[in-house]
């Protein structure tokens, strides 16, 4: 699998002054002036309507929102014609950027914030989501969180004032196997991200981490005060974002919520999203997959782990309460909460067999699997301790049941499948 990031020509900028809005984009399109490879300053069309010349977006100005009325004169003027783009949505702050939003966990949060009369723009590359899994109606801008003038764009003229950042490559061997595409779509984009933020103004972020960050841990469950040792480029790429969004929260007053997720799975219950991926290396996704006959068997890697039943235990949480986590995030920092490091998990575990058992029962039917040699770096057991998040957010689990993961990671494996 190529995790490179494509580069495209740059559909959310208009090359010329004059040109118009590209439909296909939720993207607001800037006049370009002077800018050099992706870099430079965006000079948004109203600036020749007022006459007042170049709005900075300075990190000084960041909560003041220079120009807001020249950029929504702007924003009307460039998203005529965009249909699904909502004007309306222009300046109010309270429009929810979600990178990686036509993925896997990012679709799900859209239609969370879209179930709780959120505003969400989905900004993905489609590199491993398609522009399906985005509900009609959401504006849509195809790009990298790296390319500094599309999301500048995107952050201006969509209003937005909590980015959710989803968009990554998260796939651990392609990680060790790749370390410098990991740190680079990983790290490196997420920095341009959070720098455009602080630049545009946006008050809260809320980042995707990740259980990787804790690596082997001797104890559990894995609380928030658990050093932190990823053991491969995967965890130490996202940590370090990490790093950066409390370093930046600091010096320039950035807020934010690091929502550290075990193992996510499942499908949204009405079937209106699951998991997509082509090259799949979560368990109930490869189980699915084997159920539906696009694959032979399942692997067991390892039966002789010092577990109950000798095979790995993970804390394995439905992808549905996983984004109604996000929404609570959101409203606790909109509501004044302070910045948050919090595990995502429900606090137990499933061993491999267990999981494979639930499949077997939900479809009446034996799985198909062999035992196979354990993976290196696998840890034994991986269970969250929740406490620290069940007492920050206003959040109920909703679906925190294996069958209930079980079925509708299955239901939506058949409807992709076409059975
Ligand atoms: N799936 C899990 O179990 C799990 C566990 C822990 C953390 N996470 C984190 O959750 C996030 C989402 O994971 P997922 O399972 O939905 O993966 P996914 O591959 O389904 O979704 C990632 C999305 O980001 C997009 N993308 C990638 N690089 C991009 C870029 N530079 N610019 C714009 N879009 C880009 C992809 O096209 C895709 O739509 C990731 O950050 C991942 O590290 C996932």
């Amino acid at each position: 699998m190529v995790i490179q990031v494509p580069k495209r020509s740059r559909p959310g900028v208009v090359p010329e002054a004059g040109a118009h809005s590209n439909q296909r984009n939720g993207a607001c399109h800037a006049r370009k002036l002077g800018r050099a490879g992706g870099q430079g300053r965006i000079i948004p069309a109203s600036s020749r309507l007022d006459g007042r010349g170049i709005p900075e977006l300075s990190w000084a100005g960041r909560k003041s929102l220079p120009h807001a009325a020249s950029r929504r004169l702007f924003c009307q003027d460039k998203q005529q014609g965009l249909g699904e783009a909502k004007v309306e949505s222009v300046n109010t702050k309270d429009t929810v950027l979600v990178t990686g939003g036509a993925g896997y966990i990012g679709s799900h949060v859209v239609l969370a914030l879209l179930d709780a009369g959120r505003r969400p723009v989905v900004l993905d590359d489609l590199s491993t989501g398609r522009r399906s899994m985005v509900p009609a109606g959401v504006p849509f801008v195809e790009g990298s969180v790296g390319d500094a003038g599309l999301v500048a764009d995107t952050l201006g003229c969509h209003g937005i004032g909590t980015v959710m950042h989803f968009a990554g490559s998260i796939v651990v061997p392609e990680s060790v196997e790749r370390p410098l595409d990991y740190y680079r779509n990983n790290t490196v984009n997420s920095h341009a991200l959070i720098v455009a933020c602080l630049k545009a103004g946006v008050e809260r972020f809320i980042f995707s981490s990740t259980a990787a960050v804790y690596g082997m841990p001797d104890r559990l469950p894995i609380d928030e005060e658990t050093a932190t040792a990823p053991i491969n480029p995967y965890g130490a790429s996202k940590l370090m974002t990490e790093w950066m969004l409390r370093d930046a929260a600091a010096a320039h007053g950035l807020r934010y919520v690091a929502l550290r997720y075990f193992n996510v799975a499942g499908a949204d219950p009405q079937g209106r999203s699951g998991q997509i991926s082509k090259v799949a290396t979560h368990l109930i996704k490869i189980a699915a997959q084997t159920v539906t006959g696009q694959r032979s068997e399942i692997a067991v890697f390892g039966d002789n782990y010092p577990t109950a039943d000798g095979t790995c235990v993970r804390d394995y949480i439905h992808v549905s309460d996983l984004a109604t986590a996000h929404v609570a995030a959101l409203a606790h920092l909109e509501t004044g909460g302070a910045n948050q490091i919090l595990n995502c998990g429900y606090g137990k575990g499933c061993s491999v067999r267990e999981v494979l058992a639930m499949v077997e029962a939900v479809t009446g039917k034996p799985l198909p699997m062999r035992i196979a040699a354990r993976r290196p770096g696998d840890p034994p057991a991986l269970v969250a301790g929740v406490e620290r998040i069940r007492a920050t957010l206003d959040w109920t689990p909703r679906f925190d049941d294996l069958e209930t993961i079980v079925s509708t990671a299955l239901a939506w494996e058949r409807r992709l499948a076409g059975q």
